[in-house]
Parts: structure tokens; C-alpha cells; sequence
């Protein structure tokens, strides 16, 4: 496994992580969550990705003990959470970056992750209801009284982005070091474009998510939605129609024979991909069973026969260069 460094802070993540969005406490239990961390961790996996808001809770409970039942030394690892959509109804619980809601929902989070604190803490969306301002120093608080060791945001623009490392910079409070946004070969723009200026002028570190585009970019979509997979889950209705769309089904099966004639998955490919951007720090994996683990942690050795005319063959089939955009 390589380890990259986290933007420009001293922190090294490896380059393939590991989150539980959409499978720990709904597809898989204890059990299952922790074949898939144990085989993750085996590869290299330092960085276990998770948010508060995850099947509401249960997931950090998942992680929780299953971190406990491994018993890896506590320094070998490092966790993340997210707080924003909140777990209850009420003014002040819900969609959400206030002062009062981050400094609750922190302590939520290390109660179910059993943890003294947590690596990386995430605010989740931006909220334009709460000044920025406010957010900034109740992020600075956290990470102050020890309870998280980064923060960052994910899904903010690079105008708020920017506007945060300025509050922070201007009262010597710590700083946003990481964003999360989406990077996969369908969704390329925030990663390639909108945030060019923020790694050389503020060292921003990425940690990316949905590299499979939910599992679209597997294959696994291209007959139609399969019984066991993601998009067939009660209350994942709404990504059905991503999973399904011809358009990028039809770039799939175009896709499906450069990996062939590298000896690759698709998956693979997609995640190799990935990595081949030094402006991501990690990619983010999901895998709703073990084998899914160990087939995409062989994307590592699939990074080099990427090279730039293999590159080019697949931004044809993409169509897509977001650094080229007027
Ligand atoms: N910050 C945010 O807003 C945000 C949003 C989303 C995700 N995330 C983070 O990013 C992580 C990864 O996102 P993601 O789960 O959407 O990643 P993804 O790689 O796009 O999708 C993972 C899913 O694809 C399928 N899959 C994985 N490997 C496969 C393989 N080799 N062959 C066939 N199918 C495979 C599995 O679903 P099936 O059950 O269908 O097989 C798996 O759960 C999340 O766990 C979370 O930590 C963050």
C-alpha cells in the first residue's frame, strides 16, 4: 500500500481507505463489517471513512466494536466522522453546522465509536443558514479539546472553502485540511476544476468518495439492476435512476474491454483511475462483502498500467474533460 500525504498537513492516509456509507447496519452486521475492515487493514487500509448520519448511528456503533474486537493499536489507524443532516428532528438537530449541534454531536459520535477521539471530522455539507464564521471556531474547538485531530468539509464549494482557511488563518485557529467531494469518471468536476486553485494555495488534501459511482462503474449495472446489490435497498430508491441510465451504461460496456486487455476488472480500472490524480489523497472504497475488498485492493498494482495512451482511450469513451470547460 502507498501512503499519501493529507494535502500539506503531516498526516499520511493510504491511497485506498475504507468507508461504511450504505453497508455497515444495512447490508452487513458486526460480522461482516468486520471481515471487510480485517481484510482491509491486511492490504494496508489505514483510513476507515464514516459519518454520524450513516443508517443514524448505527454504523458508527458498528465501526465501534468492531474496533474494539480487532484491538489495533490505536496510532496504526485513523477514523472519521461527519456531522451535518444530524439525527433528529428539531430546529436545531437537523441540517445543521451550528455551534451548539457540533459540539453535541461530537460527543454522540465518540460515545458510539468508543473512541477518545476521532482523526478526521468532517462538516458534511455546508449549511448557508449558520455563518461560516461560526462553524470555523466550533471546528477549531473540537479539534482543540482533543476530541478530533482534523477537520475538514465535504461537498463545500471552493469559495467556502476558502472562505473558512481565511477565518481560520486570520484567528490562528486550526484549519480546514481536507475536503470530501465525489471523484469518480462520471463526476470529475469539483476534484479536476473547481478546487485547482485550493491545492497550491491552501494544501488541500482529498479524501474522495464513490470511486465506482455507487457500483455503476463495476459493470454490474449493465443487465439491469442485479437482486443483491445497492440499488434494489429499500430507502436507495433514489439512486436507481443513475444506476440505470443508458448513456453512461453504454460508457461502461465501452470501457469493459480496455480493462479487459489490460487483465483488470472494471472496478479496478475505475479505482486505478482514481489514483492516478495526485490531487486525491485517498479514495474512499466501499464493498458490501469481503471478496468486493480484496478485488478492489488490487487496484494499487493497476495504477501503473494506466499509462497516458490508455489515459486518452478512456477519455474518449468518457467525453468528458472538466479542465477544458470555458
Ligand atoms: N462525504 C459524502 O457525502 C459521501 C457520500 C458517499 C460516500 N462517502 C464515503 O465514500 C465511501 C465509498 O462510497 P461508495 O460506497 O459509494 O463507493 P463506490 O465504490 O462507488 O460503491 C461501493 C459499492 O459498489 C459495489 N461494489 C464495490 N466493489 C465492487 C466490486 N469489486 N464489484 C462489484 N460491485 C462492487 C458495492 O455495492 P453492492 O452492494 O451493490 O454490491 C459497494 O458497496 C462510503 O462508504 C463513505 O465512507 C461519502
Amino acid at each position: 500500500m502507498n501512503y499519501r500525504h493529507l494535502g500539506r498537513s503531516g498526516l499520511k492516509v493510504s491511497e485506498l481507505s475504507f468507508g461504511s456509507w450504505v453497508t455497515f447496519g444495512n447490508q452487513m452486521g458486526e460480522d461482516k463489517a468486520r471481515e471487510c475492515m480485517a481484510a482491509a487493514y491486511a492490504a494496508g487500509i489505514n483510513f476507515f471513512d464514516n459519518a454520524e448520519g450513516y443508517a443514524l448511528g448505527q454504523s458508527e456503533i458498528v465501526m465501534g466494536n468492531v474496533l474494539k474486537k480487532l484491538a489495533w493499536r490505536r496510532g496504526s489507524y485513523l477514523v472519521s466522522t461527519k456531522f451535518y443532516w444530524g439525527l433528529h428532528v428539531g430546529p436545531n438537530e437537523k441540517n445543521t453546522l451550528n455551534r451548539k449541534r457540533l459540539l453535541e454531536a461530537i460527543d454522540g459520535s465518540l460515545t458510539r465509536l468508543q473512541l477518545d477521539y476521532v482523526d478526521l471530522v468532517f462538516c458534511h455539507r455546508p449549511d448557508p443558514t449558520t455563518p461560516i464564521e461560526e462553524t470555523v471556531w466550533a471546528m477549531h474547538d473540537i479539534v482543540a479539546r482533543g476530541k478530533a485531530v482534523y477537520w475538514g468539509t465535504s461537498e463545500w464549494s471552493a469559495a467556502e472553502i476558502m472562505e473558512a482557511w481565511q477565518i481560520a488563518d486570520k484567528h490562528h485557529l486550526h484549519k480546514p485540511v481536507m475536503e470530501q467531494p465525489q471523484y469518480n469518471m462520471f463526476n470529475r468536476r469539483k476534484v479536476e476544476y473547481e478546487y485547482a486553485r485550493l491545492y497550491q494555495d491552501i494544501g488541500l488534501g482529498t479524501t474522495t468518495w464513490s470511486p465506482l459511482a455507487s457500483g455503476l462503474l463495476t459493470g454490474k449495472y449493465n443487465a439491469g439492476i442485479p437482486a443483491e446489490s445497492r440499488a434494489n435497498l429499500k430507502d436507495y430508491e433514489w439512486l436507481k435512476p443513475a444506476l440505470t441510465d443508458l448513456e453512461q451504461i453504454d460508457k461502461v460496456r465501452k470501457l469493459a474491454p480496455i480493462a479487459a486487455d489490460l487483465g483488470i476488472t472494471l472496478a479496478q480500472m475505475a479505482l486505478a483511475w482514481c489514483l492516478k490524480n495526485p490531487h486525491v489523497s485517498t479514495v474512499i472504497t466501499g464493498a458490501s462483502r469481503v471478496e468486493q475488498v480484496h478485488e478492489n485492493m488490487k487496484a494499487q498494482d493497476a495504477v501503473e498500467k494506466l499509462n497516458p495512451e490508455v489515459m486518452a482511450l478512456i477519455d474518449e469513451v468518457l467525453g468528458n474533460k472538466p479542465l477544458e470547460e470555458g
